[in-house]
């Protein structure tokens, strides 16, 4: 791929936070890298190594000290529409119901009510939380309100989908069932992805390319296109051709003499 068909170019990023006392700290040397259209990307890499903060400067969250973000070619600063974005906790508002919850986003945004709650309906039943939109968080399990929280972040239908360790609290079985969920929905919704894990078999599950980050300052260390078919069973993670993949990664990763 080059840099020109990219739908999300990100060049020579660099974040340093100023620190109460001493030096700041410098989180993102600069780092550059493309998405591509309809791409799924996992990141993994050691903890401290930038991943959040790159996370959240491509959710315009976070201001970067230097460095430019390009979307279908043109430059872009802030919060867009095009990014939706899941973080680690599902973070749902325990006073809203899952719909209204789901449907937040689109009053943010001024969307049209009528059309976004048809599309809200449409996507829960996807993820297999059709008759839970009048229930409260607290009534679902920690998947249902992730899965809810997936629903929230497509509501406004985003081009690109940024996600922080999306299933980190969730039981091995529960975060087994979400990978095969997320690719499903993927694979319906055509959407470019981006995952944050520390989870080496479920990047490798899930990826077209898995981006390998060296300890902080984060830098790439390597990318690893995985070529596996799809759709993809969970049964591919037991196969000698799946442990290559995750093996290699550990391998490169342990070598940098931290965990990842
Ligand atoms: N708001 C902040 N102010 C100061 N330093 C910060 C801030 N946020 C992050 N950092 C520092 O920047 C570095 C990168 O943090 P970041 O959260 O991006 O790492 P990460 O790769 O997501 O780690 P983890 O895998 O543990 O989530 C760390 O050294 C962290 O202490
Ligand atoms: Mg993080």
């Amino acid at each position: 791929m080059t840099g020109d068909d990219a739908l999300l170019r990100v060049i020579d990023l660099t974040k340093q936070y100023a620190v109460r006392r001493g030096t700041p700290v410098q989180a993102l040397p600069g780092l550059s890298m493309d998405l591509a259209d309809g791409e799924f990307v996992c990141m993994v890499g050691p903890s401290g190594c930038g991943k959040t903060t790159l996370l959240k400067i491509l959710a315009g969250i976070v201001t970067p000290t230097s460095g430019e973000l390009r979307y279908r070619g043109q430059a872009i600063t802030g919060a867009q529409q095009s990014m939706g974005v899941v973080f680690q906790a599902p973070v749902l508002m325990p006073w809203l119901t899952i719909l209204e919850n789901v449907l937040l986003p689109a009053k943010v945004l001024g969307l049209e009510r009528r059309a976004a709650q048809a599309s809200a309906m449409e996507l829960l039943a996807l993820v297999g939380l059709q008759n839970f939109e009048a229930k409260y968080p607290f009534e679902l399990s920690g998947g249902m309100q992730q899965r809810a929280a997936i629903v929230r972040s497509l509501i406004h239908d985003p081009a690109i989908l940024l996600m922080d360790e999306p299933f980190g609290a969730l039981d091995a079985l529960t975060r087994e069932r979400m990978n095969v969920e997320l690719q499903r929905i993927w694979m319906a919704r055509r959407k470019t992805v981006f995952l944050i894990t520390h989870s080496i078999p479920e990047a490798v599950f899930l990826a077209d390319r898995v981006i390998v980050m060296s300890p902080r300052p984060g830098r790439i260390l390597r990318e690893f296109a995985i070529p596996f078919p799809r759709p993809r069973d969970i049964e591919l993670t037991g196969t000698t051709e799946f442990g290559d993949y995750t093996r290699a990664i550990r391998a490169l990763l342990d070598a940098q003499g931290d965990i990842g």
